[in-house]
């Protein structure tokens, strides 16, 4: 504890003394020329100070008021916070870090029997998951089986998928989102701990519909597939937060190459290790990826070069990258990751250190046709950019 007191007080030193002799951003007046080591860490002292609140769990940070947008456990970011500081607790060691994430990982137990959303595996994997992992409490072995069943009431045998949304109800007869792969770990891990193969079988199933339906022929995705529930037909391909249909929205590809990735460690099934490429050659061989790796939020927006980017698609892809790099040998995907890293150490992504807000990297895009988390610092852009960060490290 005295250890760690003296540690920040040398780095807030340290980091003053730096200021009083640098530059300032004109746009929010960021000390440059800091060790990005040393913001960083500070960054992650003000996640670790974060008052815990089990109604009030940090998403992200609104620049235009400078507020901290807070959500309760049923929102389907609520894991990532927790899930944060479970990482920084394997990136650092330190214990506070622990101790705090199991503060945060309890708030989110109730929502493992709401069967009401999808995103069980963000919401219990990122915050269970990681604390089982790294602590191998049977309480959360436990409340991840408990989630996974629940998420498997999704399923529908007819479409071979789970229900991704309920809202939009009267003209979605069954949507499916390819954002939904990534809640697949969920149940792969849930079949792994418990021996059960249904929760397995329901997430190759919903791999090998989204397989058959969500890809376009360049490797790009759809991101909402609409289903008929008699004979799981399709009925319609559309977007809900991309610039249209047929746009490549940024994130909706990150997930798509994260998902299968992570589907390929799994099932070793070779079909999801193909478009885990294809989709991975398509977003980094396309002509508006900017040389830094950030994209901006819609390949297709007509406004670039004038979009907002997206951080967080940026971050999922960069992890992606460092795994399937590890099942194909291919050095471009580790490349990227490394480029991405690299490029989010720089002052203008990193939150400036007197920046009092629980979060590390600004510019990330939630929802651009509602005009909403533009251009900010949003709670999974931080969680990927850690998971990156260990991965390159070869954790
Ligand atoms: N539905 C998750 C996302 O906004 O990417």
């Amino acid at each position: 504890m005295k250890r760690s007191i003296v540690f920040f007080a040398l780095l807030l030193l340290g980091a003053l003394v730096l200021m009083s002799s640098c530059k300032m951003d004109s746009k929010k007046n960021v000390p440059i020329a800091i060790s990005m080591d040393s913001l960083r860490q500070v960054r992650y002292q003000h996640m670790l100070d974060y008052p815990l609140d089990s109604t009030a769990i940090p998403r992200s940070l609104n620049w235009a008021d400078s507020t901290v947008h807070r959500v309760a456990s049923n929102d389907w970011t609520s894991g990532f916070f927790p899930g944060n500081l479970w990482l920084i607790y394997e990136l650092t060691g330190r214990e506070a870090f622990k101790k705090r994430a199991m503060g945060w990982t309890a708030f989110i137990e109730r929502e493992k029997r709401n069967g009401g959303t999808h995103d069980l595996g963000f919401m219990l994997f990122c915050s269970f998951g990681n604390g089982y992992r790294l602590t191998g409490n049977s309480a959360y072995k436990k409340t991840i089986l408990e989630s996974a069943k629940t998420l498997s009431t999704r399923f529908n045998s007819a479409v071979g998928s789970l229900r991704s949304w309920d809202f939009n109800a009267d003209i979605w007869e069954f949507p499916v989102i390819v954002d939904n792969m990534m809640n697949l770990e969920l149940l792969f891990e849930a079949t792994r701990m418990s021996g059960d193969s249904t929760f397995h079988n329901m997430a190759v199933a919903h791999a090998n519909t989204t397989l058959r339906n969500h890809f376009r022929e360049d490797g790009s995705s759809y991101h909402v597939v609409v289903y008929d529930t008699l004979k799981g037909a399709v009925k319609e391909k559309v977007t809900h937060q991309g610039f249209n249909d047929d746009s490549a929205w940024a994130r909706g590809q990150a997930w798509g190459i994260y998902g299968y990735t992570m589907s390929y460690r799994y099932t070793k099934n070779h079909a999801y290790l193909a478009q885990a490429r294809k989709s991975a050659d398509f977003y980094l061989h396309h002509p508006k990826l900017r040389d830094d790796g950030v994209p901006y939020w819609d390949f297709d927006d007509p406004a670039i070069p004038n979009a907002p980017r997206d951080v967080s698609a940026a971050t999922i892809v960069a992890s992606a990258l460092f795994e399937l790099y590890g099942y194909t040998g291919n050095t471009e995907y580790k490349a990227y990751a490394e480029k991405v890293l690299g490029t989010l150490k720089s002052e203008q992504y990193l939150l400036p250190s007197e920046r009092e807000a629980p979060f590390i990297l600004d510019h990330s895009t939630g929802n651009w046709p509602k005009k909403s988390e533009m251009d900010e610092p949003i709670v999974y852009g931080d969680y990927y950019y850690l998971e990156a960060l260990l991965r390159s490290k070869g954790n």
